[in-house]
């Protein structure tokens, strides 16, 4: 199958600043008491439900999927990037990491406990995003949770809108837009946080959307 052009772009984009990025994000979420709420809310929903597999989408270095794992997850972690990958598993020999794309898993129907896409579903085109949200709810069992953070945008009118990122072309989601667009999947809103940007957020409000397989 061809790769579509934003997928080899974001992939190369990452490859080449990924040691980077793991020096300025990789330390942990200690300043991000908010964003770590969420992903503890979210670890003790998908314990409560059984505590069944969890996918860290785009996990990156893989920080945040060894933080999962601290909260009692069998958590793993997937990235369209190799370097990110590489780096992820030297950082945490004990966790299972694999370069994939989270538009195609390799995850039986219905698998997992929870799927969490921390700021990875960023770089994916507006008009793909319905399809991307499909194979979310593909892979989460009947009750599993997704946990999906992003930059936000507040104009109902527009779905997304694209914004100059380092990486590779991004865009900021309408929250309001995104949780219809899970509804139309038949994945139900459970909660949201948007919260104020921090100094290095580029002014963009920050999202974090709770949402549970029917
Ligand atoms: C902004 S980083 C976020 C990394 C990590 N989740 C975090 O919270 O720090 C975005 C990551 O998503 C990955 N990514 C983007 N699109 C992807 C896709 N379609 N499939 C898998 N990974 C993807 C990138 O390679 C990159 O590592």
């Amino acid at each position: 199958m061809i790769e579509p052009d934003f997928l080899r772009t974001t992939r190369t984009g990452y490859d080449s600043v990924a040691v980077r990025y793991a020096e300025l994000f990789a330390d942990g979420l200690e300043d991000y008491p908010l964003d770590r709420a969420m992903l503890t809310a979210f670890a003790e929903l998908v314990r409560a439900d059984g505590g069944g597999p969890v996918a860290d989408v785009g996990c990156g270095p893989g920080h945040v999927t060894a933080l999962l794992r601290s909260l009692g997850l069998n958590a793993s972690g997937i990235d369209l990037s190799t370097e990110m990958v590489a780096l992820a598993r030297k950082a945490h020999p004990d966790l299972r990491f694999e370069a994939g794309s989270m538009s195609a898993l390799d995850v039986a129907d219905g698998a997992l406990g929870g799927l969490l896409a921390r700021y990875s579903i960023i770089h994916t085109p507006p008009e793909r995003l319905p399809e991307l949200l499909a194979e979310f709810h593909r892979v989460l069992a009947p009750g599993g949770h997704l946990l999906l953070a992003f930059m936000a945008h507040d104009q109902p009118s527009a779905p997304a809108e694209s914004f100059d990122h380092k990486v590779a072309l991004a865009y900021r989601w309408s929250p309001d837009r995104v949780a219809e667009l899970l509804q139309e999947t038949g994945l139900v809103e459970t909660a949201r946080l948007l919260r104020a940007p921090k100094e290095n957020e580029r002014g963009f409000p920050q999202a974090h959307l709770l949402a549970r397989r029917i």
